[in-house]
């Protein structure tokens, strides 16, 4: 079989995609249709040509524009629906899935709005497609500890639905310092840690995320690896990575796919795993991430089985749905 037919055919958990980053263009325009919100583009071609970013803050400013459609429980549940449908169609069969409630409560959507039609669309994903999920509230870092509190009051009643917290957007500036104390009460409410770092910030942002927030998994990683006793920290605690090597290209982090750091990640023994985070922008769902990264830095059938496994084992799920998967 092709190389492609393989990868499609590995049962795969995604942990790292942020739902709104979902948003196809043609969604987005039909969205704005419907909701009576203009865009400041005439055209699919128009939206696809301005996605083209130097770093992550270029790609967060057309990200959180693009959100701004997404007013109604059932556009939050076609959202969920449509991206479910492509991970089916790439062989994941499991998905932890970021939203972020603060870019829809600071418009006036709110929470339970979001979160219930998100909810529908990962209720219809599991019915008709056989595709499980959990959600991740992620809390914006460019906002204050305080509105990162006041989001998890929001999701108090809905605790049972949400699987962990996280942290996302502009990451430099904004260490997890600044939220530690909103990560240690939602720990105490039972939830799940997980914190982008190490995408544009520093290895210190890496330590901070294991030592003082103690995460259970860190989102992207990759400068991790400029600190030799943070990659020992990491290997022997086999704390999973969730890289994103389209993102990482599209948002500058590498020059070329070619120089991703997966196939050393892979070496040095860290719990690395594929994932799309934002594939609507960023040019690829799943499968494209799989295929273009075992392209660019030469990965074995057997470093995509690792790498699969790495996903179901570095995921919320129970034990025994993890011994039933892998
Ligand atoms: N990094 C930080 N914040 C984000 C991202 C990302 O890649 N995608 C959506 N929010
Ligand atoms: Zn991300």
């Amino acid at each position: 079989t092709t190389l492609e037919a393989f990868a499609r055919g590995l049962p795969k958990a995604e942990l790292h995609m942020h739902i709104e980053g979902s948003l196809e263009p043609e969604l987005m325009f039909a969205l704005a249709e419907r909701n009576g919100v203009t865009l400041p583009y005439k055209s699919v071609e128009e939206i696809r040509a301005a996605y083209a970013f130097s770093n992550l803050q270029d790609f967060l400013d057309i990200y959180y524009q693009g959100a701004g459609v997404l007013i109604t429980r059932a556009d939050f549940k076609d959202l969920a629906v449509a991206y479910f449908e492509r991970l089916a169609a790439d062989g994941g069969v499991h998905a932890e899935i970021f939203f972020d409630p603060q870019t829809h409560t600071e418009r006036g959507v709110a929470f339970e709005t979001v979160i219930d039609g998100l909810l529908d669309g990962m209720a219809e994903a599991e019915e008709r497609l056989g595709v499980t999920s959990k959600l991740i509230l992620c809390f914006l870092r460019h906002l204050s500890e305080e509105s990162a509190f006041e989001t998890l009051e929001q999701a108090k009643p809905h605790l049972a639905k949400i699987a962990g917290v996280g942290l996302d957007s502009s990451e430099v500036g904004h260490p997890p310092a600044k939220f530690a104390r909103v990560f240690k009460a939602a720990r105490e409410l039972g939830l799940k840690i997980v914190a982008h770092a190490g995408e544009e910030g520093p290895p210190e942002y890496v330590w901070e995320a294991i030592d003082l927030v103690g995460v259970d998994r860190i989102d992207h990683g990759n400068r991790a690896l400029e600190d030799e006793a943070l990659t020992q920290r990491l290997v022997a605690d086999g704390t999973t990575l969730t890289v994103c090597p389209l993102s990482n290209l599209k948002l500058c982090v590498v020059p070329d796919l070619t120089a991703h750091p997966m196939r050393k990640m892979l070496d040095l023994g860290l719990k690395a795993t594929v994932n799309s985070d934002d594939p609507a922008y960023f040019g690829g769902y799943l499968l494209d991430n799989y295929l273009e990264t075992a392209k660019a830095v030469d990965l074995s059938r057997d470093d995509l089985v690792v790498l699969a496994r790495n996903s179901f084992e570095g995921s919320f799920l129970d034990e025994a749905e993890k011994a039933r998967r892998l």
